[in-house]
């Protein structure tokens, strides 16, 4: 059993499964069959989201309230990927970001920032990977972003968390390659979902043309995960963007960048 080939009994955990990109992959993998764990604080949205996939595909949805930023919550996902029924998919998607450049930040806001965007995705990676390597099957995508491939957001340690992610998950990728297992990053840039408004940033000047579709977002990484891809950048504009970030002279990447360091000084207010 992998994840190319289908089997009724399949499971996947996703943290964040209710809103976003995270519901799209529930949305996406039950209706492929598969059963799910759903991760996320809001007990009731859960139960919501689990009846809906439930009613809809007939697969089984465990929930599991819990806040990824604090030891409890990952401690209790922890536990139940270590146990039986097996997950064969782990999906760490959920992630926050603060409207708020580092120098008027709290250390409790960035503290939390980086438990959630980056302590719980170690951690839980690691609780994955365990069994998945003893068994010798199975895979985790790590949500991390197209942010992550630069300082484009001067100020915002939220594209240094992304870095990490992205970084982390190659490197891992590579040395689970031998025992049948993939780890990618899948690094989508803007996507409509909750995550700016929660964010309480305004995104009213970004033009139509940058948007993702969640749903779109899934479809290309699950395709890139089939391909054993270590990194997934969905759509061909944030390709070119990547490379742009990769191969761009420095003193290029600062003056587009200005852009956006005007726009966080002045809305965060
Ligand atoms: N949207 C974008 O433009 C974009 C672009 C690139 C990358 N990403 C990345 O994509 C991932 C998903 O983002 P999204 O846009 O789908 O966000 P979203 O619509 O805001 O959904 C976030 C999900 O995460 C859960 N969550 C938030 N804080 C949590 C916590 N402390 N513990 C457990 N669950 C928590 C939320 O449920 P509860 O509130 O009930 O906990 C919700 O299910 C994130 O890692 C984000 O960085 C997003």
């Amino acid at each position: 059993m992998t994840v190319d080939q289908p089997d009724t009994e399949r499971r996947a955990l996703i943290t964040g499964g209710t809103a976003g990109i995270g519901a799209a992959f529930a949305r996406r993998l039950a209706a492929d069959g598969w059963h799910l764990v759903l991760v996320a604080r809001d007990a009731d949205r859960l139960a919501e989201m689990a009846a809906e996939l439930t009613g809809r595909h007939a697969r089984t949805v465990e929930t599991i309230p819990a806040d990824l930023s604090t030891d409890d919550g990952c401690a209790t996902v922890e536990r139940r990927l270590a146990a039986e029924p097996s997950v064969e998919l782990l999906v760490n998607n959920a992630g926050i970001s603060l409207n708020k450049p580092f120098l008027r930040s709290s250390v409790e806001d960035e503290a939390r920032l980086l438990r959630l965007n980056v302590h719980a995705v170690m951690r839980l990676t690691l609780a994955a990977l365990r069994p998945m390597t003893e068994r010798r099957r199975g895979a985790v995508i790590n949500v991390s972003s197209v942010a992550g491939f630069g300082a484009v957001m001067p100020g915002s340690t939220y594209s240094a968390s992304k870095a990490w992610v992205t970084n982390f998950s190659e490197s891992v990728g590579q040395s689970t390659r031998p025992f049948g297992v993939r780890v990618m990053a899948l690094c989508p840039g803007y996507t409509r979902t909750e995550f700016h408004d929660r964010a309480g940033i305004n995104m009213s000047k970004t033009p139509g043309w940058m948007w993702l579709r969640a749903d779109d977002v899934v479809d290309e990484a699950l395709r890139d995960l089939r391909k054993g891809k270590l990194v997934s950048v969905p759509a061909w504009k944030y390709k070119l963007a990547v490379a742009g970030l990769r191969h761009a002279p420095r003193r290029l990447l600062d003056v587009v960048s200005r852009d956006t360091r005007g726009r966080i000084g002045r809305e965060d207010g």
